[in-house]
């Protein structure tokens, strides 16, 4: 038993979806990742007798913080941790760990798409049974522990070899280091035509995926180039490292644009995608083209049925609050429901476990089904692959008739980022404070028709989120979002997402940011962000 010295791991914030996210050297503190920890077996009822998965995106700090969590689940009773070989696990492969062995849970450790390093950022939270986030009651008693805790279990023992597949005792517990890759390997081989996509890239379709330096690496190789058969160098950045090559593994436009530039220019290959630093989110690319992420859930929902492992379709679609609604038309066409839930995944998991949704997605590039209770970034790529093996087409071909059957939702997310909290606290603020007067005013050429805060309830377990974005509609049926983000470390950001809907008869190839020119004049009219910030343009445009 060690006393925790003095130490608040959420600085009195309440955790988000995502856990813990911190600087790392703020991770390093003595004591610091201890008091989460302690603060989570205890929220969970103790950990005796207990069976976790524990496993991380490799990034810096990993090991260690792998170690420290093993020796104190020895000490507090756990009867086995499953850990991925070398600490690594992708978030989807975590996920599926924990539902096939059937664990009591997880810990999982990364920042998802921030830079790692020891001078970046690190990150921890706990997945319950289903191998999905935790819910807010347990998030909640974790927070609530952090500021009571006086002192946290351990062992001294000397560290377990990662390295090594097999058992091994510390203390009375059993660590089982498992292959991070098979388990999620046989999951997506039951879930996809493996033969239709071998024939199609040894047809000589060209495929490139950017692992971007994280832990998609392994996953991908092994799937993509040794089961498969595409060419060695398919992959590119595969190799994990503790800083991600120094880049944002962040799979977007910006910090994915090598991939970009390839897929754009003349030889570029047919088919390209990235992933961030730990599997969840993708970034879908045609030759020639860049597919949003609103657009590829649309395509996925409308086409499942062609991978083997959703031929009886789909039980309904759910698409967080701000991603377009391209995905509502596919299931008006399909007859099922369209749940729109508030930003995060966690809101998916109850949907999901109802059996109410097959297939979920957010704009932030985040693509995924019942088949785990995270998003999956390689599932998302392996699906489209399938879809392109069963159609014999090419992604601009399936983009374009998308379109043409059920119009084209123009969307872009501008990203403010790092800006003052309390500008950015009072600029929302101030538009909350006008909602009820704001209909029919205008904002620069358009009309606002209506303008309210999100408010989710749920279907299933009957909670109710309310303040989850700011939601102005324009006359014409335009929409822009605006909510500040809860997974920055540095400041706030603003994150204002556009939309405008283009019907099947219309000009389905414009430019979005000019086709969504109104709707970006109408939010710097009604906000002034860009006086009140002191930035003339988006840090960020998706
Ligand atoms: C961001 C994304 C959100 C996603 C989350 C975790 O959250 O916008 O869709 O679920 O990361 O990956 P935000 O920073 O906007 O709160
Ligand atoms: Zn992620």
């Amino acid at each position: 038993m060690i006393s925790v010295k003095s130490c608040d791991p959420f600085e009195g914030q309440k955790p988000g979806t995502s856990g813990l996210r911190k600087k790392t050297r703020v991770f390093m503190q003595p004591d610091y990742l201890e008091t989460f920890v302690q603060s989570t077996f205890d929220a969970i009822g103790g950990l005796a007798g207990k069976r976790l998965v524990v496993g991380g995106d490799g990034r810096y700090f990993n090991r260690d913080a792998i170690q420290t969590i093993l020796r104190m689940a020895a000490a507090n009773g756990a009867a086995e941790v499953i850990v991925g070989q070398g600490g690594l696990l992708s978030t989807p492969a975590a996920s599926n760990l924990i539902r096939k062995n059937k664990t009591d849970g997880g810990l999982i450790l990364s920042a998802s798409h921030n830079p790692g390093g020891i001078d970046a950022d690190f990150g921890i939270k706990y997945n319950i049974s289903n191998g999905g986030p935790a819910p807010e009651g347990i998030t909640d008693a974790i927070f609530e522990n952090t500021k009571s805790i006086r002192e946290y279990k351990t062992l001294t023992t000397a560290d377990i070899d990662l390295g090594a597949i097999g058992q091994q005792t510390l203390g009375d517990m059993t660590v089982t280091v498992v292959d991070p890759v098979v388990d999620y390997a046989q999951l997506m081989g039951q879930l996809f035509s493996f033969e239709k996509i071998k024939a199609l890239l040894a047809g000589g379709f060209a495929v490139r995926f950017d692992a971007m330096h994280a832990v998609t690496g392994p996953y991908a190789t092994y799937i993509l180039e040794d089961l498969l058969g595409a060419p060695k160098g398919t992959v590119i950045n595969g190799v994990p490292s503790e800083d991600f090559g120094k880049g944002h593994p962040d799979p977007n436009p910006i910090w994915a644009k090598p991939l970009v530039d390839e897929v754009m220019s003349d030889n570029g290959p047919d088919f390209a995608a990235a992933s961030d630093g730990d599997g969840d989110r993708n970034m879908i690319l045609g030759k020639g083209i860049y597919v949003t992420p609103s657009d590829s859930l649309a395509v996925l929902a409308a086409n499942i049925h062609l991978a083997p492992g959703y031929t009886s379709g789909l039980a309904g679609i759910a698409r967080s609050m701000p991603t377009s609604r391209a995905a509502d038309e596919v299931a008006k066409s399909l007859g099922v429901q369209c749940y729109e839930t508030p930003t995060g995944w966690k809101f998916f998991g109850n949907l999901l476990d109802d059996g109410r949704v097959t297939i979920c997605g957010e704009e932030s590039a985040g693509t995924g089904s019942d088949h785990v209770r995270e998003k999956d970034g390689l599932w998302a790529v392996l699906l489209w692959l399938n879809i392109l093996a069963e159609r014999q087409t090419s992604v601009t071909d399936i983009m374009n008739s998308h379109w043409q059957a059920f119009g084209r939702h123009y969307y872009s997310r501008h990203d403010y980022e790092a800006i003052d909290s309390e500008i950015a606290n009072t600029l929302m603020a101030d538009i909350v404070a006008q909602l009820d007067s704001l209909s029919g005013t205008k904002a620069a050429r358009l009309t606002i028709a209506d303008a309210n805060q999100f408010a989710y309830d749920d279907p299933v377990d009957g909670s109710i989120s309310r303040n989850q974005g700011l939601r102005l509609f324009f006359e014409g049926g335009a929409r822009a979002v605006l909510r500040l983000s809860g997974t920055g470390t540095e400041g706030a950001t603003l994150r204002v997402y556009l939309e405008r809907f283009e019907a099947p008869n219309g000009d389905l190839n414009m430019d979005p940011q000019a086709a969504l020119k109104d709707v970006i004049d109408a939010v710097a009219d009604l906000t002034q962000l860009q006086t009140r910030t002191g930035r003339n343009a988006p840090d960020v445009i998706t």
